[in-house]
């Protein structure tokens, strides 16, 4: 394995909060200086347990208040899809869609997706707009403003002409990526990508499931991540890591497991992910014998669940996301690297981040949480227009760039570098940076 450059450097400060913060955090709510007291003075196993699913910084909730329980009843009670509902890689959205927080077809409005992902799961707003303007943008109807959580939507009166997006799940390489957590590699299984691979599902529950408290907290899907990258690199000679889908998408989809999918309680207001709630996101049932199964569209969210706390101090944001791939990186350098195998496993080659985006920003940036977040946000203005120009014309071009710039920059510090010049000629040496594509 080669990288030309190391991936270096932590830097904890974030430009978003003018304080540390742990002083943010105790102007905001008095009980919190109290209780950071007594957990410092807690036993070391339980701080430990206590600093992984915790709000940006680390810093641990301390509140946990019944209005944190999702409803799954009544109107939100979990109905199967149905033959034409559309379900994709993206098991926090299907469960969304059989749920009712979003149309049961799978198809979703823009102003739908960040809404619902924040109020049931405490994504956060500036995290979950780029996500849903993405879907929308890259692979969604650019001109009706939708996007499947899966294949590709039905025909709507604008769409014959130009396109309506070929859904997440062809969204190889743009959006959904290889090396995900439970599903398959592009390659690897014909363009399956929204399939749960049991084996990769097995290689997860058997982390934590004979643990006296199971729980797969960050530091179990690091050590996930580590697992799932191996095994792209040695079984699938065109594995591509991107930019966006893969050093961003992919790892984030390691994170979003403890980070969104626990389940909080007085008890446990850090969240905890044990394993009936982890089959019941990912669609597993396990028989009596330990056989696990998937059934395609079954992702559920459990009875009797709590979403992590919300509020700007709580929320899973891009600066959260940052800093959980900091300690990605601490242990598995190569996920924090784009990069690819050259057409035979075990040539994973590193490419330098200078290079492709016009020096604005170096590999090692990616582990710096307030370049990280720039980066992210820049790389979205960069790309994005470049996979819009090849699919939509004219005036829905026009207003597609138009609503990129709207819903984008406000979330952008004037202060980040800027890519004026992104240069996707890297990609040619990975035969994977094709695969997939028209
Ligand atoms: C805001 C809208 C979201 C979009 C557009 C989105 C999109 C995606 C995409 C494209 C993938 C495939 C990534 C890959 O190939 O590695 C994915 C995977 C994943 N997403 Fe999401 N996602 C969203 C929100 C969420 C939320 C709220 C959760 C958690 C509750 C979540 C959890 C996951 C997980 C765990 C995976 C990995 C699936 C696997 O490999 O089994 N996502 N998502």
């Amino acid at each position: 394995m080669r990288f030309t450059s190391a991936i270096l450097g932590l830097a904890l400060t974030t430009k978003t909060l003018a304080l540390c913060p742990y002083a943010e955090r105790a102007l905001q709510d008095p009980d919190f200086l109290k209780q950071h007291l007594k957990e410092r003075d807690a036993p070391k196993a339980e701080k430990q347990h206590d600093k992984r699913q915790s709000g940006p910084g680390n810093i641990p909730f301390t509140t946990f208040n019944e209005n944190q329980l999702i409803n799954v009843t009544g109107e939100y009670a979990w109905v199967a899809p149905g033959p034409n509902d559309i379900r994709g890689p993206c098991p926090g959205l299907n469960a969304l869609a059989n749920h009712g927080y979003f149309p049961h077809s799978g198809v979703v409005p823009l102003s739908v997706g960040a809404s619902a992902t924040e109020t049931v799961y405490g994504l956060a707003a500036d995290f979950g707009i780029p996500l849903t303007v993405y879907a929308t943008l890259v692979d969604g109807d650019v001109v009706g403003d939708t996007w499947s959580i899966g294949g590709k939507q039905p025909q709507t009166v604008t769409s014959p002409i130009l396109g309506a997006g070929d859904g997440l799940s062809g969204s190889h390489n743009k959006y959904e990526s290889d090396a995900s957590p439970t599903r398959g590699d592009y390659y690897l299984y014909d363009g399956d990508v929204s399939s749960v691979k049991v084996p990769k599902f097995q290689a997860l529950y058997d982390l934590q499931n004979t643990a006296a408290v199971p729980n797969y907290d960050l530091d179990t899907l690091i050590q996930h991540r580590k697992y799932t990258f191996d095994n792209s690199l040695t079984t699938n000679p065109y594995f591509f890591f991107a930019p966006f889908a893969g050093v961003a998408v992919a790892n984030a989809a390691h994170t979003f497991i403890p980070a969104l999918m626990s389940n909080h309680s007085a008890e446990y207001p850090n969240g905890i992910l044990d394993t009936e709630t982890l089959k019941s996101f990912f669609a597993i049932t396990e028989a009596a014998n330990g056989t696990l199964s998937w059934t395609p569209g079954y992702e559920r969210i459990p009875d009797n669940w709590y979403r992590r706390p919300l509020g700007a101090v709580n929320e899973y944001s891009p600066v959260s996301f940052a800093q959980d791939l900091v300690q990605i990186a601490a242990v598995v350098p190569e996920a924090v690297s784009v990069g690819g195998n050259t057409g035979e496993v075990n040539t994973f080659t590193g490419v330098d981040l200078g290079n492709i985006t016009g020096g604005a920003y170096q590999t090692s940036d990616l582990t710096n949480p307030t370049k990280f977040v720039c980066f992210f946000y820049q790389l979205t203005l960069a790309i994005v227009p470049d996979f819009l120009r090849s699919e939509a014309l004219g005036s829905a071009l026009a207003g597609a760039l138009n609503l990129l710039q709207t819903e984008i920059s406000p979330f952008v510090d004037p202060s980040c570098a800027t890519i004026a010049n992104y240069n996707d000629a890297f990609a040619a040496q990975f035969p994977g940076a094709a695969v997939g594509q028209p």
